[in-house]
């Protein structure tokens, strides 16, 4: 099954003054899909970090997919697609054009969210918003077109007749 790894980009998520519950939630939402958790870590709200780690889960771990969370408004510090631009070698934005859309069926806010989604070699890389609540409509919502994405980007499917 798909290999993925969780990135919680925020700054009191490293330091330990916040409990990292939307990484939790990504990892109860990946796991019931039946995906492997090869690695989750807190990450500070620093784009050279979040891409170190994006490559060293990607490059090194060979995750099949990485998702983040967090650091995709408007804040100075939120920096997280800026990241993942940087790790992307093709950008596949349509992942996080649709779950902005469907997600503004629940909130207007959700046109705050920067997030991006594109691929590093075999690795697909999403970004979240940062709340609990945004993780689990986003995921639930795409998640089974991503395993479809997963299939055909790591050669499992060669096509998308039904
Ligand atoms: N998307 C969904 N589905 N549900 C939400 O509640 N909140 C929005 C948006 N996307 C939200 C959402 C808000 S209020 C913000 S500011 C942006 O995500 C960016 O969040 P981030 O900076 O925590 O990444």
């Amino acid at each position: 099954m798909f290999k993925v790894g969780i990135i919680t980009a925020s700054d009191k998520g490293a330091s330990g003054d916040r409990e990292d519950i939307s990484g939790k939630v990504i990892k109860e939402t990946i796991e019931l899909k039946g995906y492997n958790l090869e690695r989750a870590v807190a990450v500070p709200d620093e784009e050279e970090m979040l891409l170190k780690e994006m490559m060293y889960m990607a490059d090194e771990l060979k995750v099949d997919l990485i998702l983040t969370t967090g650091g995709t408004g408007f804040s100075k510090r939120d920096v997280t697609p800026e990241a993942t631009m940087k790790a992307c070698d093709r950008m596949a934005n349509g992942i996080a054009e649709a779950m902005r859309y469907y997600s503004l069926s629940i909130t207007p806010r959700a046109m705050l969210s920067r997030a991006v989604s594109g691929i590093r070699g075999q690795t697909l890389i999403i970004n979240l918003p940062g709340s609990p609540k945004a993780v689990r409509e986003s995921l639930e919502y795409a998640i089974d077109s991503i395993h479809h994405g997963l299939e055909i980007l790591t050669g499992k499917a060669s096509e998308c007749a039904r």
